[in-house]
């Protein structure tokens, strides 16, 4: 049995791919999950580097490549920080970027509607620091505090039948947990349609306890929205000046195994909400997490360089 035929009653379980590893991970992909999300190749600066003309080859191949093989697949991502063509921002009043993210989410759904079950609006909006609500960023400063009605708007009339996702990180955090909380409510009361909370765990041997997640999903579960784990990871450093290991030791992995066991474990409790549990890769040998935020070789997922399973796969496998 694979890993989504194993969750077949919990949730789907989806990896982030890019136009790489759809060769060089093939048959772990095509085996062991049913949704895939582009690592890179669906963000506005991806499909649109100079804020004006599209090049939809990467996301075109990712999407060809999940439809053929009956994958459901995620939209990542539209409202962002990061990896935004900065050339929107420039001159650009309120009514003109408005204009501009309804020009870039008609774009993307008239291509990819069809193939997408859930799409992340918007990405990363709060910042993690007290006293600050809102990170501050471009869409922010020019749309100001209803940024996200608009966003969210825009892509329900768009995407009439995806769900619609607000995605975070340190989304256990007690404190940023809250403002999480009170951000998707806030949004739902006054009638933003936001289906989904995307939690993207990107979580350590170091944190968070397994304590602060529990809290976490309670928390979230009033929502009245759906959950998706949305881009999980579990690094073996517990900081970014740990020094590097050369090669993995056992213990750790151990250690590693444990925690995705029980973390999965958690995951299941909350099955009757949970839509989908998604790894931000397919195997060590192409982690993000290698590079970021420093260069240090990690092993953060189930499958190993060689691709095969680890101890943390055969730890989510037995229940
Ligand atoms: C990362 C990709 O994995 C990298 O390849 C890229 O260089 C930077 O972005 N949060 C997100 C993802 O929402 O889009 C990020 O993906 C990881 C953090």
């Amino acid at each position: 049995m694979t890993l989504h035929e194993k969750y077949k009653d919990y949730f789907a379980i989806g990896a982030a791919v890019n136009v790489r590893t759809i060769d060089t991970h093939k048959d772990v992909i095509l085996r062991e999950f049913n949704s895939l999300t582009c690592e890179n190749e669906m963000k506005y600066g991806r499909v649109c580097p100079d804020g004006k003309i599209y090049d939809f080859a990467g996301a075109d191949a990712i999407r060809d490549f999940a439809v053929s093989n009956g994958k459901m697949l995620r939209l990542h991502t539209f409202l962002w920080h990061n990896q935004t063509p900065g050339e929107i921002f420039e001159g650009a009043d309120k009514e003109t970027l408005l204009a501009t993210l309804k020009a870039h989410i008609g774009k993307m759904a008239e291509r990819y509607a069809k193939d997408i079950y859930t799409v992340d609006v918007a990405n990363e909006v709060i910042d993690d620091k007290h006293g600050l609500f809102f990170r501050d960023t471009k869409w922010y400063a020019i749309l100001g505090d209803d940024f996200l009605d608009y966003a969210f708007r825009y892509t329900r009339e768009a995407m009439p039948n995806a769900l619609l996702c607000y995605n975070d990180y340190n989304e256990c955090d007690p404190d940023k947990s809250k403002k999480i909380f009170d951000l998707v409510k806030g949004l739902r009361d006054r009638g933003i349609p936001v289906d989904t909370l995307g939690l993207q765990a990107h979580w350590s041997l170091a944190r968070p306890a397994l304590d602060d997640i529990k809290r976490a999903f309670e928390l979230y579960a009033k929502l009245g929205v759906t959950l998706q784990v949305t881009e999980m990871d579990v690094s073996l450093y517990p900081d970014r000046d740990a020094p590097a290991y050369v090669a993995p030791p056992a213990d750790v992995l151990k250690k590693q195994a444990q925690f995705y066991k029980d973390t999965f474990a958690i995951f299941r409790e909350y099955k009757d909400i949970m839509d989908s549990v998604t790894l931000w890769g397919v195997a060590d040998d192409a982690s993000w997490l290698s590079n970021f935020q420093v260069k240090r070789k990690n092993w953060p997922l189930l499958f190993d360089d060689d691709h095969q399973p680890k101890e943390a796969y055969y730890a989510i496998m037995d229940f």
